[in-house]
């Protein structure tokens, strides 16, 4: 893994005005870095191409494509200056590619593994990421320790989704069908309106 370029990330995140409200360089790579690193290896066990979900800064997407170089990584952010951020890594991870949007406005069902975190409640976070995965495929989410996993699993059902594994600090939802007709619902909706 390049850990010099993960440190150089660090450090432009941390300089970077609007990026992270963390000031401290040490909470900033616990919560920026290692805890998208502790999702290695649940998220190498699904294969297929990787979109992180409202990646903000980069996490967990730039530290997914730095110790998984063989798999495809995207990053999808809603805010143009945060894409525009992330783009410049994408000259030293050739394995990152950047596109500046809106989950609910995206193409569904052509990634096999969606992660997120702190995107939203998750809840709200499983109806974003399900309709972007096919059918096979999975999202990883990372949660907290107040999470309903009851509500999460409730949201899936109505994707074609299903609450499969509830690691420590994770949610894995298995996309078991197509996404439905209606959904993605408009932009907005989901959070004004959860499903579950
Ligand atoms: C709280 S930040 C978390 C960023 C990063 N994942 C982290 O853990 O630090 C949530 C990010 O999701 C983006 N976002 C919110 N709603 C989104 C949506 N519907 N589609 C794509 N990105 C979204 C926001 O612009 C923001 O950058």
């Amino acid at each position: 893994m390049n850990d010099e370029l993960l440190e150089r990330w660090l450090d432009a995140v941390l300089a970077t005005p609007g990026l992270t409200a963390l000031k401290d360089r040490e909470d900033a790579r616990r919560v920026l870095l290692d805890d998208a690193l502790a999702g290695v290896e649940l998220v190498r066990r699904f294969d297929g191409p990787i979109v992180d979900v409202g990646s903000g800064g980069g996490t967990p997407g730039i530290p997914l494509a730095a110790a998984l170089p063989e798999r495809e990584v995207t990053l999808l952010e809603a805010e143009r200056r945060k894409a525009e951020f992330l783009e410049r890594w994408t000259v030293e991870l050739p394995n990152l590619r950047v596109v500046w949007g809106r989950a609910e406005s995206q193409v569904t069902d052509c990634y096999l593994v969606a992660v997120a975190k702190a995107l939203a409640p998750p809840p709200v976070a499983a109806e974003w990421c399900l309709p972007l995965v096919a059918e096979g495929g999975v999202v990883v989410l990372w949660v907290g320790p107040s999470v309903e996993p009851d509500r999460v699993s409730a949201v899936a059902e109505k994707l074609a989704g299903e609450l499969v594994e509830r690691p420590p600090g994770f949610l894995v939802l298995r996309k078991t069908g197509p996404t439905p007709p209606g959904f993605p619902r408009r932009p907005g909706v989901a959070k004004k309106r959860p499903l579950a």
